[in-house]
């Protein structure tokens, strides 16, 4: 599955063209715009995360190579077909200078129109990332949210994913400085503040190389500057770094905002994260209310204890009662080997892997892993339905 733009003065020509390459395989997501090649290379997120772009150049003129080589050059994942009436040698030339990487004739012969597109999508399905998004959200501050996501991504790049730390924070976000000394070189809202400048270049430069495998994308240290970020810049992040990850994990904080409920609408999982105490369970109460009025169901919110200690002031099954959603993951209470981490900057599965926190961690990177197909697929899910959540 890729995510074609088809691009045609005519939108009848566009539609045309949609309804063969949706014949040929409906899993694509299909888009069709009638703009000319100027207005689409002067407005970036038309492009944004659009694998495929079929141009159909039956009038193509000299001008649309300059915009065409522009477009490409832009967006230098997108691969660029251009439909033509017999192409002059000329033309091909051109086309390819302009970085085109396939031509096919117009009007289009569907059958071989749908075999390029299904080679175009192997090759790109083949350099694809997992594309997982997962959210932290605090039930109340201090439950360690920040802790958890920022030294949970690093734990997954150490198993060989590549992973994004994306902080959200409305207050003095800080999620880079959990597991890096190094000054972040931007922040959100300094990508935020320049958004028609996002490619993979600028946002390379604007985030923070935590270790091989895992980046971060600071937050906001001035509260005054987080009413920049809205929620279109989250989506266009989104379309950039989907693919290109294999998890991108937020870290939201408290708020709800329509910019905290534009992520959470795309996340995979919710970790609402809290700690065995009453406050706590207030909290975790009102937030998961709010989850079920969103319509998350299921398995999306994966509720997540952390600082466990078995004498605590609420036992599990009480929580769970109280929740009424099980409990996905416990993390344990352990002062020293936290602080140290935090307070040296270094993540805590490098700092000390045989700590009970760096061990769960670990098993929760594993959970996140989709299940291999049999066990999706097996005899007992088929009669009961979703497997029940197991603690990790
Ligand atoms: N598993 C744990 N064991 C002991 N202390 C912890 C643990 N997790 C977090 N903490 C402590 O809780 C504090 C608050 O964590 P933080 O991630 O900043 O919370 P939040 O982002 O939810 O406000 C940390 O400074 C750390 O000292
Ligand atoms: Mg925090």
């Amino acid at each position: 599955m890729i995510d074609i733009l088809i691009n045609s003065t005519e939108q009848a020509h566009a539609d045309v063209i949609a309804r063969i390459v949706e014949a040929g395989d409906s899993n694509h997501r299909v888009k069709t715009s009638s703009k000319g090649l100027a207005d689409l290379c002067a407005n970036r997120e038309a492009l944004d995360g659009v694998d495929l772009l079929i141009v159909n150049g039956g009038q193509i003129e000299l001008h649309d190579f300059d915009a065409l080589t522009g477009l490409t050059a832009q967006n230098a994942d997108m691969t660029c077909m251009l439909l033509t009436p017999s192409p002059s040698a000329d033309l091909l030339i051109r086309a390819m200078r302009a970085g085109v990487r396939d031509v096919q004739p117009w009007p289009v012969d569907s059958q071989q129109l749908q075999h390029a597109i299904e080679g175009i999508s192997r090759k790109i399905n083949g350099t694809r990332r997992e594309g997982r998004v997962i959210s932290f959200m605090s039930c109340k501050g201090g439950s360690g949210t920040s802790f958890l996501a920022a030294n949970l991504g690093f734990a997954a790049s150490a198993a060989g994913k590549l992973v994004l730390l994306i902080d959200l924070n409305h207050q003095f976000g800080e999620a880079a400085f959990l597991v890096s000394e190094v000054t972040p070189p931007a922040t959100l809202a300094d990508v935020s503040a320049q958004i028609d400048r996002l490619d993979p270049a600028f946002l390379d430069a604007c985030l923070t190389h935590v270790s091989d495998g895992f980046d971060v994308l600071a937050g906001v240290p001035d509260p005054a500057r987080t009413k920049e970020i809205r929620p279109e810049h989250l989506q266009r992040i989104l379309n950039l770094v989907r693919h290109r990850y294999d998890l991108v994990i937020f870290d939201i904080g408290q708020s709800i905002s329509n910019v905290s409920i534009t992520v959470l609408d795309q996340s995979d999982f919710i970790f609402p994260v809290l700690q065995l105490s009453l406050p706590y369970l207030r909290g975790g109460r009102r937030l998961l209310e709010i989850f079920r009025s969103l319509g998350y169901r299921g398995d999306k919110v994966r509720v997540l204890v952390n600082r466990y200690q078995k004498k605590g002031p609420v036992g599990l099954p009480e929580l769970e009662k109280a929740l009424n959603l099980r409990v996905a993951s416990v993390i344990p209470e352990d002062g020293a080997s936290v602080s140290a981490s935090i307070n040296q900057g270094v993540p805590i599965l490098r700092l000390d892997k045989s700590s009970g926190v760096a061990k769960s961690l670990s098993e929760l990177v594993r959970s996140l892993s989709p299940q291999p197909e049999n066990e999706r697929s097996g005899i007992l899910q088929k009669f009961f339905g979703k497997p029940a959540l197991s603690r990790a």
